[in-house]
């Protein structure tokens, strides 16, 4: 038994061990973090409930939230991915600079790639004017089908538009199917080695015009190194970059906003 105890407790002791290494990697490393959210508190909390994180989230806005007031669903979501599980919204922060760059920009139609759980969406369609609309591209059908839910329930159906589907066919589609002109904004939080192609595909199809605003979510975090350098070394974007951190976490992120010369 004597001889046995140094292997009975390196067996209690190391995952312990093992655990509380990788919660102080988490503190200070982006991608453990993120690694530990998703793959890990994620899956495991699913097996438990029998319930993806995303219809987690939907429940607790349609308990708590306000039927029909934007802001209350906004916030309830950020409660929600800050305190009980965290979740790939643009979240507070950063989507305050999403805020001033939307009124800024008083779009009359805007273009979303990357849906999630509908809270970009949500946010952006509450400070749009009257009869401006956005549309935005998801092409997972399950995300897709919460954040649906989540726009009714924030009363903003009549502004947004959910294409479900890869932005890049739907991209060459948005002028003869959906009769888009040309767009006024262009929020781009989708998988970020999309953003380089999406953005040279949007060109291509005719909708950016002088004066188009992109708008680029997790510069730093994870990045987007094809899409910076494209849009920093072309005479047709000038850009401006917004350091900020990766929502509901202390991990440095930033956003570009690149304006479409023409
Ligand atoms: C970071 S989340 C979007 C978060 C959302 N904009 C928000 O802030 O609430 C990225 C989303 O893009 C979707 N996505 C990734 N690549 C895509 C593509 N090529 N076409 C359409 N959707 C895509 C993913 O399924 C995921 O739901």
């Amino acid at each position: 038994m004597l001889e046995n105890s140094p292997t009975l407790l390196s067996i209690v002791i190391g995952p312990f061990l093992i655990l509380l290494m990788f919660a102080a990697l988490i503190r200070y490393n982006s991608h453990a973090a993120l690694i530990w959210n998703e793959m890990i508190l994620g899956k495991i909390n699913n097996f438990i409930m029998n319930q993806s994180k995303e219809e987690r989230i939907l429940n607790f806005v349609l308990q708590h939230a306000v039927r029909g007031d934007p802001q209350s669903v906004v916030d309830h979501i950020d409660k929600y991915c800050s305190q009980k599980e965290w979740a790939m919204n643009v979240g507070a922060e950063k989507g305050l600079i999403l805020d001033k760059t939307v009124e800024e920009v008083k779009p009359s139609i805007s273009l979303e790639l990357g849906t999630y759980c509908g809270y970009s969406a949500v946010r952006i369609a509450r400070l749009l004017k009257p009869n401006a609309h956005l549309i935005t591209i998801e092409f997972n059908p399950t995300y897709a089908a919460i954040a649906k839910q989540m726009i009714e329930f924030a009363g903003v159906q009549d502004k947004v538009k959910i294409l479900e589907g890869p932005a890049e066919e739907i991209i060459p589609q948005l002028k003869k199917k959906h009769e888009v002109e040309t767009l006024d904004f262009v929020f781009l939080d989708h998988w970020k080695e999309r953003y380089k192609p999406d953005t040279v595909l949007l060109e291509e199809c005719g909708l950016l015009r002088r004066g188009t605003v992109l708008l680029a979510d997790n510069i730093i975090c994870p990045g987007a190194p094809d899409f910076l350098s494209y849009v920093r070394n072309n005479n047709r974007f000038e850009c401006t970059n917004y350091l900020s951190h990766l929502e509901y976490l202390k991990v440095e992120d930033a956003m570009e906003k690149a304006v479409f010369l023409g």
